[in-house]
């Protein structure tokens, strides 16, 4: 039987390269999309170690005709296309009122319409194999914290669009599921943007005790296997759910608590 194939955004760190591993060890073959060369072919030697093929593509999910690419390549290379996973994230860390808004603009081009395209050139092919379409989102999806308005709003986005299109996909068989993860180790804080356009190089957070990508990874795909329509993964991520719908007003106290207690909070001089 002809393998199936999984193209992941964002496969060259965190995430995206724990998912490439994993969906390899289940049998799948493999397409990552990323900037950084060097990055992606590293992930790309380790999957092929697993035993899968792997073809990786340099592109930036924000251009449109890049993630075109990205489709064609695998069907290029493939013949098919299963799963698609919109994993390729970034996180832009100001208060509102000094936000740079072409950066703001760039996260949201990112984060949001990275994932539109994607979902766009991928339908007529995961139409054909009854495939899946995995969104990894952030429990900022539908919670907001202070100083993150970019990406809370973007990550509001996506959940909007992933939860529109499962309705007309599912007439088509397709499978949509929204990944919704709290804090786990990745470069993700050190990637996050500046003001100035410049990635903040620390972290903001204690990365200790946060969870793994292996965890997240094997929860992801199990969520897979079993078509869940939604991934909240801890008990305090589905606590944070509750909390938002049933009681706002503690829920709005804790997250402006939690932002203020970071390392060099925003919120301290504002
Ligand atoms: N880490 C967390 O605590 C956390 C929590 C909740 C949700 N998330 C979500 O998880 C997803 C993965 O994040 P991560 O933690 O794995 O972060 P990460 O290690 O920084 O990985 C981000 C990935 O996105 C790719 N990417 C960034 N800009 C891109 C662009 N313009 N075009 C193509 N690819 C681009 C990067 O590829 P290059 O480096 O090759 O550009 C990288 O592979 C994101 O959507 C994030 O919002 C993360």
């Amino acid at each position: 039987m002809e393998n199936k194939v999984v193209v992941i955004t964002g496969g060259s760190s965190g995430a995206g390269e724990a998912l490439a591993y994993k969906f390899s060890a289940e049998g799948f073959n493999v397409v990552i999309g990323g900037t950084n060369l060097e990055r992606l072919k590293n992930v790309q030697s380790k999957v092929k170690l697993l035993g899968s093929k792997c073809e990786l593509v340099v592109h930036d999910v924000s251009v449109e005709n890049d993630v075109k690419k990205l489709i064609d390549h695998t069907i290029n290379s493939f013949g098919r296309l299963d799963v698609l996973i919109c994993n390729a994230g970034i996180s832009y860390r100001s208060v509102f009122e000094n936000a740079n808004l072409d950066v703001f603009e760039k996260l949201f081009r990112i984060n949001f319409f990275g994932s539109i395209y994607s979902v766009k050139y991928s339908i007529p092919h995961l139409t054909k194999t009854k495939g899946s379409i995995i969104a990894i989102s952030s429990l900022n999806g539908f919670i907001a914290t202070p100083t993150r308005s970019a990406y809370v709003s973007s990550k509001h986005a996506m959940q909007g669009f992933f939860d529109s299109i499962r309705l007309e996909l599912k007439n088509k068989n397709v499978h949509v599921m929204v990944a919704s993860p709290g804090y786990f180790e990745s470069n993700f804080r050190k990637n996050t943007l500046k003001s100035d356009g410049n990635k903040e190089g620390n972290t903001s957070r204690d990365e200790k005790g946060m969870m793994s990508t292996e965890v997240l990874v094997d929860k992801i795909f199990e969520g897979y296997k079993k078509k869940k329509r939604d991934l909240i993964f801890t008990f305090r991520g589905k606590l944070a759910y509750l909390l938002k719908n049933w009681f706002p007003k503690l829920s709005d106290r804790l997250a402006y608590n939690e932002i203020l207690n970071e390392r060099e909070s925003l919120l301290k001089n504002y």
